[in-house]
């Protein structure tokens, strides 16, 4: 120890007052390293002060002891902080050297749905006819998804295999329990039991059916009803209506064929069928080599759905068509399979 100071207390006094002045002196990662050499290398000040205990009295290594301590770990908390404080400060002079001139990072802004964006064109089409777009609940009574459309108790479609029905009471008839819609024919019901004709609506939503999930069935889909309800109106109407509207959505150049079907909720009833406007209706894999695609139901409103809606008899004809949503996209697009709608891949997503 240096004979200047008179005690080893001044010593390390003076010691720590160098050292802190040389630790405030450190403004980069090079010099910090020296002080780190300077004060806790093999050579450096605090190691000497080690051997010098190693040398005192035995009465005075007790006391020596604790003060190099002390200040070895002070030593070590500065070093510790200023490496902190020299990060930070690494980073924003990193940040000042950012080129504003670059392009910058854009980030990507979703869009609807293809499913929904196929709702948006079938409704806007219909729209633009005077028709106006209506919801109906997901929730159904048996009486609105059934009964009152003339679907019979005994049919197959309100079997329990065919309908998701709900543990869960009709408030209205507490016989018979809720169910989710299997269709959106009910959409009509509740229409025509809150207003009086003219009418001309369409209805889009969800729609469910326990069926197994394959590459063209899935559990919950989507349709689009329509109804227009009038006094006078005929099926040429009908017919009219959907020709104007599937050449719109698909091409003009297709040709529309109109195929006697059952549905006990329409009379007559018609399946329409497109002429294949890939092969235009030679026959290829889209339409299953038959020239035909099979587009939607339709037909004239029942009188018996006239009268469970309280319609007085004989008053109003109406037509009445239901559409897949699904179907109609994949149609278009020439998608093959069902589940990707709804498996969220955005691969598959971006590109409508
Ligand atoms: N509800 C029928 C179904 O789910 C589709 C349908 C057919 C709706 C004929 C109609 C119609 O309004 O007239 O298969």
């Amino acid at each position: 120890m240096d004979q200047k100071f008179e005690t080893q207390s001044d010593y390390y006094q003076i010691l720590r007052s160098q050292m802190l002045a040389d630790a405030d002196a450190v403004t980069d990662d090079k010099q910090l390293e020296v002080f780190r050499v300077k004060y806790l290398g093999r050579k450096g000040l605090i190691s000497s002060l080690y051997e010098e205990i190693a040398q005192a009295p035995a009465d005075q290594k007790p006391v020596m002891g604790k003060k190099v301590n002390d200040l070895r770990v002070e030593v070590t908390k500065i070093i510790e902080e200023k490496k902190g404080t020299l990060g930070q400060k690494d980073k924003i002079e990193n940040r000042s050297s950012l080129d504003v001139t670059l392009p910058g990072v854009a980030s990507s802004i979703g869009h609807q749905h293809i499913l929904t964006q196929t709702v948006n064109d079938i409704c806007g089409l219909f729209e633009k006819l005077g028709f106006v777009v209506q919801d109906g609940p997901e929730i159904e009574t048996e009486f609105n998804n059934f009964a009152a459309l003339n679907i019979p108790i005994e049919h197959p479609s309100r079997d329990a295999f065919d309908t998701f029905y709900l543990d869960c009471k009709d408030p209205s008839n507490p016989n018979r329990n809720l169910l989710l819609r299997s269709h959106t024919s009910p959409g009509q019901i509740h229409i025509m039991q809150k207003s009086k004709p003219p009418l001309a609506v369409v209805i889009p939503g969800k729609v469910y059916r326990p069926d197994a999930v394959d590459a063209s069935h899935s559990f919950m889909f989507h349709q689009i009803e329509g109804l227009l309800v009038d006094k006078h109106v005929r099926f040429s109407d009908l017919k009219g209506l959907l020709t104007h509207f599937c050449k719109k959505f698909f091409s003009d150049d297709i040709k529309m064929r109109f195929r006697p079907h059952f549905f006990p909720f329409t009379e007559p009833s018609a399946e329409v069928d497109i002429s294949c406007y890939i092969c235009k209706g030679k026959g290829c894999s889209v339409c299953g080599r038959k020239g035909w695609l099979e587009i939607m139901g339709c037909g004239m409103v029942h009188p018996k759905v006239f009268e469970a809606v309280g319609y007085k008899k004989g008053e109003y004809t109406g037509l009445a068509f239901g559409m897949g949503v699904e179907r109609i996209a994949m149609l278009k697009h020439g998608i093959n399979d069902i589940r990707i709608f709804f498996e969220n891949d955005s691969r598959f997503l971006k590109q409508f």
